[in-house]
């Protein structure tokens, strides 16, 4: 679907502001010797993570944790994504084995591994038919209900503030839209509804969201059924944030033509969409490519995430449906993602036009350190609650930067560097191989002020 004439309205509009107020920010680098380039300059970016970033989205990936010592796994992952889903590590089973004894171990070993590279994670999941403990496959009734609460209470409570998403409810559908019959289905129909609820008191600041698979073509039942209950949640105050679309296209299925008309009719109802769980039969170039499209096409698709870093990661290795062969080359998928995501698309606004007053100060990007070299700061693209900054570094190939985040503005994102984080404020950034310029994405929260730079080199 296309965007709509509000839409581009907003963005037009946006986009003169923007203009309008790097005029002025220009003026006052006069003599101030700030270097502030023109916005809208993104150069094609060389990661599936950065090219993604530079459109206000992100692109991750399943992380298995038994797979974290091979180091050519963890380099192409790190390398690519920059957003990582534990891929069983933080399900009821791994969580709480035993009732009320959780387990975060291994999740833990994701997100922190995540974390340290940069990387945010997505939480997956805390209320699904599959992947039980034993002694909840065993429960059912109120007993259940309250063990589900738990569960959701306590796992949220050790991720307090960490996730950018958690998957609250997984998989409750048939295929003719009707409810999946589970154990925890029989508790009551308002299970998914009391499960949402208890995430949002449980921590206010993650993204919630329903994810399921087979909900990709917008004329099939189940695509309906659960369009109906997110449309009844938002129309009753039932918190949910997001849908995610599995979108496993293997085993049979196939990128249908409605794709792009699915995402968004759920972004439609006020919801964020997301591919969750990406994979495609051998790797078929032509879908992986309008897939990636569809997603581009709607404002409100945040982001991809494949199931897994080489084929040989896959749950369906079989089918060799991800984007990186076993021996971790690019495949030709890769490439028509990586096209489709620079090629960026028209979209990238959930322009709440909150935004146009920033930035509120010009920042000093140039504060040469120990040896001789530049940081610039340019704007990229901007967004009602965050906004992309292009780094450029002159002077020297061997540079540090580091970069001060004014409070409680957060950097959400980065792409083309190594990074490190000594603060939750600051990021030191180094060169992974990608040359000079990079990025970040800040989450203003609020603070709107750019961040303070300074650059060293070696
Ligand atoms: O870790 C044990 C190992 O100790 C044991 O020897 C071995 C024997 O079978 O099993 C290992 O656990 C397996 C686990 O993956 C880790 O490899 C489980 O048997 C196996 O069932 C499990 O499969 C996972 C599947 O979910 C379970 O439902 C897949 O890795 C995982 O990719 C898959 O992910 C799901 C999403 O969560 C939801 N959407 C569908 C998607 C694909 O099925």
């Amino acid at each position: 679907m296309a965007e709509s004439s509000s839409d581009l309205r907003r963005r037009r509009w946006w986009r003169s502001t923007t203009t309008r107020v790097l005029a002025g920010v220009a003026s006052v680098a006069a003599t101030a010797t700030v270097l502030v380039a023109a916005p809208g300059a993104d150069a094609a970016a060389s990661t599936l993570g950065a090219a993604a970033a530079q459109t206000g989205r992100y692109f991750g990936t399943a992380i298995a944790g038994g797979r974290l010592s091979n180091s050519a796994y963890t380099t192409i992952a790190a390398r690519e994504f920059n957003m990582v889903t534990a891929e069983n590590e933080m399900k009821p089973d791994a969580t709480e084995p035993n009732q009320n004894q959780f387990n975060f171990s291994a999740g833990d070993q994701i997100y922190n591994w995540a974390v340290s590279r940069g990387l945010k994670v997505r939480g997956h999941t805390l209320a699904w038919h599959a992947q039980q403990p034993g002694w909840m496959q065993n429960m059912g009734g109120s007993a259940l209900r309250s063990a589900m609460i738990n569960h959701i209470q306590k796992v949220m409570a050790h991720y307090q503030g960490k996730l950018a998403h958690w998957d609250v409810v997984n998989e409750a559908f048939n295929e003719d839209g009707s409810r999946r019959s589970s154990n925890l289905q029989g508790t009551g129909n308002d299970w998914i509804e009391v499960a949402f609820r208890t995430a949002r008191a449980a921590d206010p600041s993650t993204k919630l969201c329903y994810n399921d698979y087979n909900i990709d073509n917008w004329n099939y039942g189940k695509t309906q059924g659960v369009y109906r209950m997110v449309q009844d949640f938002k129309a009753r105050g039932v918190p949910i944030d997001c849908v995610g679309l599995q979108a496993h296209f293997t085993g049979g299925s196939s990128v249908p033509s409605s794709f792009q008309q699915t995402i968004s009719s759920f972004a439609a109802l006020g919801v964020d969409v997301a591919l969750t769980e990406v994979d495609v039969t051998n790797s078929n170039t032509g879908q992986y490519a309008a897939l990636t499209q569809a997603c581009m096409n709607v404002a409100r698709c945040i982001g991809i995430t494949v199931w897994g870093v080489r084929d040989s990661d896959s749950w369906r290795a079989s089918e060799n449906p991800l984007l990186f062969d076993g021996n971790g080359n690019k495949k030709a998928a890769y490439n028509s993602v990586l096209n489709a995501l620079n090629a960026g698309g028209p979209t990238t606004t959930p322009t709440t036009p909150t935004g146009p007053t920033t930035p509120t100060t010009p920042t000093t990007p140039t504060t040469p350190g120990g040896g001789s070299c530049t940081a610039t700061l340019s704007a990229g693209q901007s967004w009602g609650d965050r906004y992309n900054l292009n780094v450029s570094v002159s002077g020297s190939s061997s540079w540090t930067v580091t970069m001060n985040v004014p409070s409680p503005a957060r950097i959400s994102s980065t792409w083309n560097i190594s990074a490190s984080w000594p603060s939750s404020q600051v990021l030191v950034a180094k060169p992974n191989g990608s040359g000079n310029n990079w990025g970040v994405t800040v989450m203003a929260n609020g603070n709107w002020n750019w961040p303070r730079v300074s650059c060293s080199s070696s």
